[in-house]
């Protein structure tokens, strides 16, 4: 009997096609994240599960899975959704997708940082709501970015991505984590420092019980009063309600978020602000790049389904 491989919403053809030389693929038709029981009974009896980063995949969903499940592939290089240490002890392999959306992502970390301090949103809005306006002097002026500091928290593939197009803008970089890495440009400093140095903060930590509202009433103090923050990592990095309180405050000048602590759920009070960008979990979304995540996790399927090694694993 072929092995029956779960996935739990849709993906590309490419990685379905990858997936049917393994198994008898059984894809979720809802156009929605699953509820944790629809999502059991999604899985139960499978081998694989292809989740995404909605899906809690935890003990219980193992369970659901049965013995035979051998590996759960997340489309996603964030794995906070998965519980990695649980799944190891039942013997599952767990594998994410790195490398394929840092580009991606970093673009669009990018784009949020011009967007957030040239104003666009605010522009656009003001355009379309045919507000009656002229070119002068001093109309919705942003702020430049030559010549400023750009801290990046979490100095990984995708952070050092930012900084390579942080050069290209003149822009001084500084890093903060939990080490230093080889090959930096930049300086590297303590969290608290780069908070105080950085016009610009842009959080590429991963989410772990550490970084959780790593940026707080008391980092978003410590912060110049004319900074603005980027958020392309998890919502959960940020206290929103602490990040709202800091733009009424105006302890910092704005804010460009891709991703929130509930999505899809938005602290009410960001959504009115003018100096705050918000796009709905972005930083992966063009074809190239979902679908190379896709690939990637249907490949780590069915090399594990077939006796070999998994691509790109993720241990406890
Ligand atoms: C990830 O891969 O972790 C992103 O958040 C989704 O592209």
């Amino acid at each position: 009997m072929r092995p029956t491989i779960a996935v739990t919403r849709w993906i590309p053809d490419e990685a379905l096609e990858v997936l049917a030389q393994a198994g008898e693929v059984k894809l979720s038709d809802a156009d929605r994240p699953l509820m944790p029981e629809e999502l059991r009974d999604h899985v139960a009896g499978a081998s694989a599960v292809v989740s995404m980063l909605h899906d809690r995949v935890d003990g219980s969903l193992a369970e659901a899975g049965g013995p035979g499940l051998k590996v759960v592939a997340n489309v996603a290089v964030g794995y906070d959704n998965v519980d990695v240490a649980v799944l190891a002890a039942r013997g599952v392999t767990v594998t994410n997708t790195p490398g394929v959306l840092t580009d991606a992502t970093a673009d669009l970390a990018f784009g949020l940082l011009l967007a957030v301090t040239r104003r666009l949103g605010e522009g656009e809005r003001l355009i379309r709501a045919r507000t009656p306006w002229s070119f002068h002097l001093g109309f919705l002026l942003g702020s430049g970015l030559q010549g400023k500091t750009l801290g990046i928290v979490g100095p990984g593939q995708i952070g050092r991505a930012v900084a390579r197009r942080a050069a290209a803008f003149g822009l001084r970089t500084v890093y903060s984590g939990r080490s230093a890495k080889p090959g930096l440009e930049g300086e590297f400093l303590p969290f608290e420092e780069l908070l105080r140095q950085s016009d610009f903060v842009s959080l590429h930590c991963p989410l772990t019980p550490e970084t959780r509202h790593l940026i707080d009433a008391r980092a978003l103090q410590t912060m110049k009063p004319g900074a603005y923050l980027v958020n392309t990592t998890r919502g959960l990095v940020v206290d929103e309600s602490a990040l709202a309180d800091a733009l009424e405050a105006g302890e910092i000048a704005g804010a460009a978020l891709d991703v929130f602590e509930a999505e899809p759920e938005i602290e009410p009070r960001l959504l009115g602000r003018e100096d705050v960008v918000l796009t709905p979990h972005l930083g992966s979304a063009t074809v190239e790049t979902r679908t190379a995540m896709a690939v990637l996790a249907a490949r780590n399927v069915t090399s594990v389904l077939t006796g070999g090694q998994p691509l790109t694993e993720v241990r406890p």
